[in-house]
C-alpha cells in the first residue's frame, strides 16, 4: 500500500513546477494559460484530486485531499498577485506611452532672443497702437514718385540730393529705388485708407553711405501719419510729448526745434532729454504739405495733418549705449548676448 507521502511529494513537486511557471509569465495572458495549465482540467494537481478515490486509506486520502486544496489555494494567491503586479506594470507602460512632454520649457536655456533694434520696433509699435495709432507697412522696393515726386520733391529738387539714394534697375532709369525713408508709405496709406488717418510705419530704409559709427547703408525707420479734421500744430507737440513720456518714461521731455523738410510745412526736428540728460536729436515732423495732401488724394482745403519720422537704430543705440553702430549687425555673440 502507498502512504501519504508519495502523494504529498508529487503535490509539492506540481506546485514548485507550477510556481516555477507563473513567475516566469512575463505578461497578463501568458500567465492566465500558465494558470490553466496547472489549476484547470488536465494539470497534474485536477488528477491527482479525481484520483483520490483509489486511495483506500481514509487518513491518507483526508491527508492527501488536503495537500491538495492547500497547493490549489497557494497556487490560486500567487496567481492573484502575479495579475495585480502586471497589470500594474501594464498600466504604466500604458501610461508613459500616453504622456505628454511637458519639458519643452527647458529648452529655454538655448533660446535666442529679439535683436535690440527689433525690440525698439516692437515697444514702439505697443506705444502707439496704445496711443490708437494703426500700423502699415510699405514696399522696400519703391516708386520715385512715391519716394520723391508725391513727398514735394519734383525731379531736380535740390533736397533729393540730401537722400543718397540706391536706384534699381528696373523700368526707365532713375524710376525705381531702395527707398531711402519710410516717409512714402504716408502716401500709400494715404491714398488706400479712409480718413481719418492714425497711422505708424515702421521699415527698412537704404542709402549709400559708408557705414561709420553712426552711419549704416541699411537701418530703420518709424514714420507717423494723422490726418483728421482741423488737425493742428498743438496736436503734433502734444503727440511727441505723450509719446516721449509713454516711450522713455515719465522724466523724459521733447522739445521742436524750426527746420526744413520739403513734405511739411512748417517743419521741425524734436529732440528728447530726461530731466537731467543731454538732448538726443531724434527725428524730423511737421504739418503736411498741402501738396503732400493732393498726391495721396486728400483734399487740404478740408483735412490737415501732421507726420513725423526717426530712427529706430538711433534710438536703440541711445538706449543700451552702443558707441558703434556696426558693431549692431556684426552678429558677433558676445556683443548679443548683452542685450
Ligand atoms: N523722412 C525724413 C528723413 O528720412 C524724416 C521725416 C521728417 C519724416 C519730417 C517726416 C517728417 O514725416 O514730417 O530724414
Amino acid at each position: 500500500m502507498s502512504g501519504a507521502g508519495d502523494h504529498v511529494d508529487r503535490i509539492t513537486e506540481a506546485l514548485k513546477t507550477a510556481m516555477a511557471s507563473l513567475e516566469s509569465a512575463g505578461d497578463v495572458e501568458s500567465l492566465r494559460r500558465v494558470a490553466n495549465e496547472h489549476t484547470g482540467k488536465g494539470s497534474v494537481l485536477v488528477g491527482l484530486k479525481s484520483a483520490l478515490g483509489s486511495i483506500s486509506d481514509v487518513e491518507v486520502r483526508k491527508a492527501t485531499g488536503r495537500a491538495i486544496n492547500d497547493a490549489m489555494q497557494s497556487l490560486d494567491a500567487l496567481v492573484a498577485e502575479r495579475l495585480s503586479h502586471l497589470e500594474r506594470a501594464a498600466a504604466s507602460v500604458a501610461a508613459a506611452g500616453e504622456a505628454m512632454d511637458l519639458t519643452e520649457h527647458l529648452s529655454r536655456r538655448s533660446r535666442g532672443h529679439a535683436h535690440i533694434v527689433t525690440q525698439a520696433w516692437e515697444r514702439l509699435e505697443d506705444v502707439f497702437v496704445g496711443m490708437g495709432f494703426k500700423v502699415a507697412e510699405g514696399p522696400e522696393v519703391e516708386t520715385d514718385f512715391h519716394n520723391f515726386t508725391a513727398l514735394n520733391m519734383p525731379p531736380n529738387h535740390p533736397a533729393r540730393s540730401g537722400f543718397d539714394t540706391l536706384f534699381v534697375k528696373y523700368g526707365d532709369a532713375g524710376s525705381t529705388l531702395l527707398r531711402t525713408h519710410t516717409s512714402p508709405v504716408q502716401i500709400r496709406v494715404m491714398q488706400e485708407w479712409d480718413l481719418p488717418i492714425y497711422a505708424v510705419m515702421p521699415g527698412r530704409v537704404f542709402r549709400r553711405d559708408t557705414p561709420d559709427a553712426t552711419h549704416m547703408p541699411v537701418f530703420h525707420q518709424i514714420e507717423g501719419l494723422v490726418i483728421d479734421k482741423g488737425i493742428t500744430f498743438a496736436h503734433l507737440a502734444g503727440t511727441i510729448e505723450a509719446f516721449t513720456k509713454a516711450f522713455f518714461g515719465s522724466d523724459f521731455t521733447s522739445r521742436l526745434r524750426p527746420n526744413y523738410f520739403p513734405f511739411t510745412e512748417p517743419s521741425a526736428e524734436f529732440d528728447v532729454r530726461s530731466s537731467n540728460g543731454k538732448w538726443i536729436e531724434l527725428g524730423g515732423c511737421g504739418m503736411v504739405h498741402p501738396n503732400v495732401l493732393r498726391a495721396g488724394g486728400v483734399d487740404p482745403e478740408v483735412y490737415t495733418g501732421f507726420a513725423f519720422g526717426f530712427g529706430i537704430d538711433r534710438m536703440a543705440k541711445e538706449r543700451h549705449d552702443v558707441a558703434d553702430l556696426r558693431d549692431m549687425y556684426a552678429n558677433d555673440l558676445r556683443f548679443v548676448r548683452q542685450f
